[in-house]
């Protein structure tokens, strides 16, 4: 079934894409370096593009960021930006910062975070945004895999911070510290907002995020500035936006979507972006979305879900005429989110497609063509989808198979920090970019995803590794052996089941399974923790050990379990 969404009051008819097909036939990459202001073989700064490209075409007065959290609004322009991104950027150099080290940022969605970011990729370094839910021991393995120089924190979170195991860290600069020499204030304050950008190679990385897989610990995937062409096109053409807009992504920056659509593409296009730091609440969202007036909003399935549960009775306090067009990314979106959304915004959803390695949007639902429920809609212009077998060979449509990418985009990840081997993995079937995801395509050219073929999990539309959540698990003096599945969830996509076996002379009982909780609370991260905890007497494992997710996950859903000739 196709629909047309309605699209809001505004703009109708007068989208940055008005001709999918036509812009799939002539786009080339180059097209979009124009409107950057990018030549040919000139170096560029992602960071220039965003902010000070702004102020020399004489827009500096315009908002670029409104911070609304609990301690009240924030509002900076332009101009504003560019100063103070100058001003730590300088701060960075004279704390000896140079192109090519690493800045790590342990801070929550705020201009703190916007401004360090701005601020580190203009000196040419390499950001390290981290995710503010992990706990210290987390975070130990990602300090020690990217080497940071400085770490950028707030006083609470600082604590998390195991300095002294990680002989990289030069300083800790902190958010929030009244007056010491480390203040993150004091040194913006001290340090003068003269020009700071360095001026790069667009293949120098920029950013480096990690992200969760079904094996090991959270790789570092990195970034690179010639990622901006597609920041910036993508926010154009399937975010529709316009410099007018008022815009929100309600995804943490240690999430990729809290930086390539919470940062770059917004900004890249001029537009106010909105940032907000506190937990989830439906009166307080709608009310952001009411008070700043956001016209584009980019969330997720589960936020839509959680909003949808909490009913009508709340949505309806509140006014959303200014809201044109809603977008979501992360995990498949149940079409009752949609049905939901018409009634409440009057506007459907928009469901898009991409992944932490391809760095930006490479399937979406576009305003200028017809919708169909449940699908993720059709490759970006530029960006060539399929699906395929285990040969590489393309899959005729309505046929099932891995949903692959042909390589070589503007915002692919460049590498895996220090792991040349897993990055090949990727690219192991030339041409082709494996995504690890399972889909179809149908006759008139939409995707269809249908699920993943490794065993990451989805929770709240982030991604979770399970292997993380195992090796921690088995630190516990009561475990000998771990292993953790998604459980389908109607709310959060899914939870956390942990199956486990206890080391003989521990029985069960509330008591150890609190216990256990707490510690991979404490010790991993409060999203980690399995919300299901199950004892059994072994694990389904293959004749050479290797655990058997699937077989637990079909045991759980009561499914068949498939061919096990391999299992122990
Ligand atoms: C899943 C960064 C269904 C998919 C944005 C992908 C989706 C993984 C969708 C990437 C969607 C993302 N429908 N599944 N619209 N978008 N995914 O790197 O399995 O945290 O491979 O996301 O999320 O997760 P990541």
């Amino acid at each position: 079934m196709k629909t047309n969404l309605p699209q809001g009051n505004s703009n109708q008819n007068k989208y940055n894409l008005a001709d999918y097909d036509q812009a799939y036939a002539t786009f080339r990459w180059e097209m979009a370096e124009k409107d950057l202001g990018w030549e040919k073989g000139s170096p560029v700064n992602i960071a220039h593009s965003c902010i000070d490209r702004h102020v020399l075409e004489g827009k500096g007065d315009r908002v670029a960021l409104i911070s609304d959290d609990p301690a009240g609004i924030r509002t900076y322009s332009f101009r504003e930006m560019q100063q103070l991104t100058n001003r730590f950027a300088n701060a960075l150099k004279r704390l000896g910062i140079r192109k090519g080290e690493r800045v790590a940022l342990l801070l929550p969605a705020s201009p703190e975070f916007h401004i360090s970011l701005l601020g580190t990729v203009k000196t040419g370094a390499i950001a390290v945004p981290l995710h503010s839910k992990y706990m210290s021991d987390a975070l130990k393995d990602f300090l020690r895999d990217s080497e940071p120089s400085l770490v950028v924190t707030t006083a609470p979170l600082r604590q998390r911070i195991p300095e002294k195991e990680v002989p990289s860290i030069r300083g800790v600069i902190v958010v929030g510290k009244a007056g010491d020499e480390n203040d993150w204030d004091r040194l913006v304050a001290d340090s003068d907002d003269s020009q700071a950008t360095e001026w790069m190679d667009r293949e120098d990385p920029m950013l480096l995020l990690y992200t969760s897989g079904s094996t090991g610990n959270p790789k570092g995937v990195v970034h690179v500035h010639e990622g901006a062409l597609q920041y910036f096109q993508t926010g154009r053409w399937v975010l529709d936006l316009k410099e007018t807009d008022v815009y929100w992504c309600t995804a943490d920056p240690g999430w990729v979507t809290g930086i390539s659509y919470g940062i770059w593409a917004p900004w890249l296009n001029g537009v106010t972006n909105v940032v907000y730091n506190g937990p989830f609440d439906a009166e307080k969202w709608y009310g952001l979305l009411e008070k700043n007036r956001v016209t584009v909003w980019y969330t997720t399935p589960s936020y839509l879900r959680m909003l949808m549960s909490r009913g009508g009775n709340i949505s309806r306090k509140f006014n959303f005429k200014a809201l044109r067009k809603i977008l979501s990314v992360g995990e498949p979106l149940n079409p009752i989110v949609n049905r939901w959304s018409l009634s409440t915004f009057n506007l459907g959803v928009y469901d898009s497609w991409w992944m932490t390695e391809t760095g930006a949007l490479m399937i979406a639902n576009f305003s200028c063509l017809p919708v169909k429920p449940g699908s993720m809609g059709k490759p970006i212009p530029g960006i060539y989808a399929a699906i395929i077998n285990d040969q590489g060979e393309e899959l005729p449509p309505l046929e099932m198979g891995q949903l692959a990418i042909r390589a070589g985009w503007p915002a692919m990840m460049r590498g895996i920090w220090r792991d040349k081997e897993k990055y090949d993995e990727y690219f192991r079937i030339p041409p082709w970019y494996l995504t690890g995801d399972l889909a179809y395509r149908d006759k008139d050219g939409y995707f269809w995803f249908q699920g993943r073929i490794d065993d990451v999990i989805k929770f709240q539309s982030e991604r979770v590794g399970p292997f993380e959540i195992e090796s921690k698990l088995v630190e516990h003096p009561a475990v000998t052996e771990a292993g953790v599945i998604g459980k389908p969830h109607p709310l959060k996509g899914e939870i956390i089941k942990a199956f486990i076996v206890l080391e003989s002379g521990y029985s069960w009982s509330d008591e150890l399974n609190k216990d256990i909780c707490e510690f991979i609370k404490t010790r991993l991260a409060p999203h980690l923790v399995p919300d299901e905890v199950q004892v059994c007497p072994g694990l389904p494992r293959t004749k050479s050990g290797k655990l058997m997710r699937r077989v637990l996950k079909s045991w759980e859903l009561g499914l068949p379990v498939g061919d096990i000739s391999t299992m122990d």
